[in-house]
């Protein structure tokens, strides 16, 4: 026990043991125990093409190397390189008629930490799906909010539309305000997406309560970390319902390049706010840019510069299209594969259309997951409802079979 706690009351408390990097850690152990071919190492968050080494993506490379040093080591401005934030909402949109700004983040993380700390009270909590990245909580905690979490799949594993607003209502009965968060497509950790009806019945929803409540402000953001690990076709579809929205119901998006450019390491991400009032969304912007300048001062630059660099070079356009193409293919049909057995073993699994991950249902995470790590040596991240399968980080000729001796054990 500290005689003295330097800590002001509210940072008390903060300090979680990170499981992921635990159990990923265990694994690297037992790789240089026993051989890596002998292990089974589905701990990892991030893409490792079949031979376990980091899948990176050329066109990047090529890009980087294009860079002068004028354009990368200056600061970036507050709010972003404007070609960077043009490229993303153009990129991403397309010809979506609804205004939109875009703004350069630290990340993703940087777009969902803005959105809480400013368009929240202090005390409120966001909503989110009961299945989520973990960090949320933490930037809940880090930001004097709170969270509230419904539960994320209906009895027949559709997305639980009406439990999201069942929890913007109640945010609006208690706080004034509510803010969605939504970690689509490939979510983080199931990998479940919207379908298209479950998309249109969700912004239906939305505007009825917004147009009940007009003095009340809501915002959707869309977390679309994955982005490119999902049909493009589908994506655009999904923005696409976001539109004719009243004025209190703000449209947001969160996008990163560190999934969808392989460069974790960049930091930088944007944060795209739309709204039918032009002046709404210049206002969002400008006080995101203080508050930016007030947190992390500016963003990177690099990877903005990187970014915009693919973006507007057809010949690297195409190239990354290819890339990405190709790795979410890697990925994708690993999981694909691992449900499918996973069905006919009878292990049971969240609903997984696409992405890194799924879970792995249980009432008892951290005992199987210990087991199978010690009988077995195969790596999973227990987390509070079941245990997390990192598909982006096994190699393909380890999924054959896996479903079947986990299911052993369940
Ligand atoms: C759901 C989700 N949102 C946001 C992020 C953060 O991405 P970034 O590296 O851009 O901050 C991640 C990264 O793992 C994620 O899984």
């Amino acid at each position: 026990m500290h005689a003295m706690n330097h800590l002001a009351p509210h940072a008390i408390g903060k300090i979680e043991e990170d499981n992921i990097f635990k159990v990923g850690g265990k694994a690297r152990q037992a790789k240089e125990q026993f051989g890596a071919e002998n292990v089974v190492d589905g701990s990892i968050g991030i893409l490792l093409d079949d031979q376990g080494q980091l899948a990176l993506m050329s066109a990047v490379d090529t890009a980087t190397n294009q860079l002068k040093r004028e354009e990368y080591a200056p600061y970036a401005p507050i709010g972003g390189l404007p070609n960077f934030n043009e490229d993303v909402v153009s990129y991403l949109f397309g010809d979506h008629p609804t205004p939109k700004r875009a703004i350069a983040t630290a990340g993703a993380t940087g777009a969902v930490y803005q959105t809480v700390w400013n368009l929240l009270s202090v005390g409120d909590a966001f909503i989110t799906h009961d299945y989520y990245w973990s960090p949320y909580r933490a930037i809940a905690r880090n930001a004097l909010r709170k969270l509230a979490t419904f539960p994320t799949f209906t009895s027949e594993g559709g997305f639980n539309v009406a439990g999201a607003l069942d929890e913007v209502r109640r945010s609006l009965a208690i706080q004034e305000r509510a803010l969605l968060i939504i970690n689509v497509p490939c979510h983080n950790p199931t990998g479940m997406n919207l379908t298209a009806q479950e998309a249109q019945a969700l912004r239906d929803g939305l505007v009825d309560l917004a147009k009940a409540e007009p003095n009340k402000p809501i915002t959707l953001l869309i977390d679309g970390a994955y982005w490119e690990f999902e049909d493009a076709q589908k994506n655009k579809k999904l923005l696409d319902t976001f539109v004719g929205l009243p004025e209190n119901l703000l449209f947001c998006v969160a996008y990163s390049i560190s999934k969808s450019l392989t460069r974790y390491g960049f930091r930088v991400g944007s944060l795209i706010v739309s709204s039918d009032n032009r002046v709404i969304v210049d206002e969002l912007i400008g006080t995101l840019t203080s508050s930016i300048r007030a947190t992390w001062s500016n963003s990177p630059r690099i990877g903005q510069a990187v970014f915009s660099k693919i973006y507007r070079s057809p010949e690297l356009s195409e190239q990354l299209l290819k890339e990405q193409q190709a790795f979410a293919k890697l990925c994708n049909q690993r999981g694909a594969s691992f449900v499918a057995q996973a069905d006919a073993a009878g292990l049971p699994h969240t609903p997984y259309q696409n992405g890194f991950f799924t879970i792995l249902p249980t009432t008892e995470p951290q005992r199987i997951a210990d087991k199978l790590a010690a009988d077995e040596r195969i790596f999973l991240v227990p987390m509070k409802k079941g245990i997390r399968i990192a598909f982006c980080a096994l190699p393909t000729h380890q999924i054959d079979g896996l479903a079947k001796r986990i299911a052993a054990y369940f």
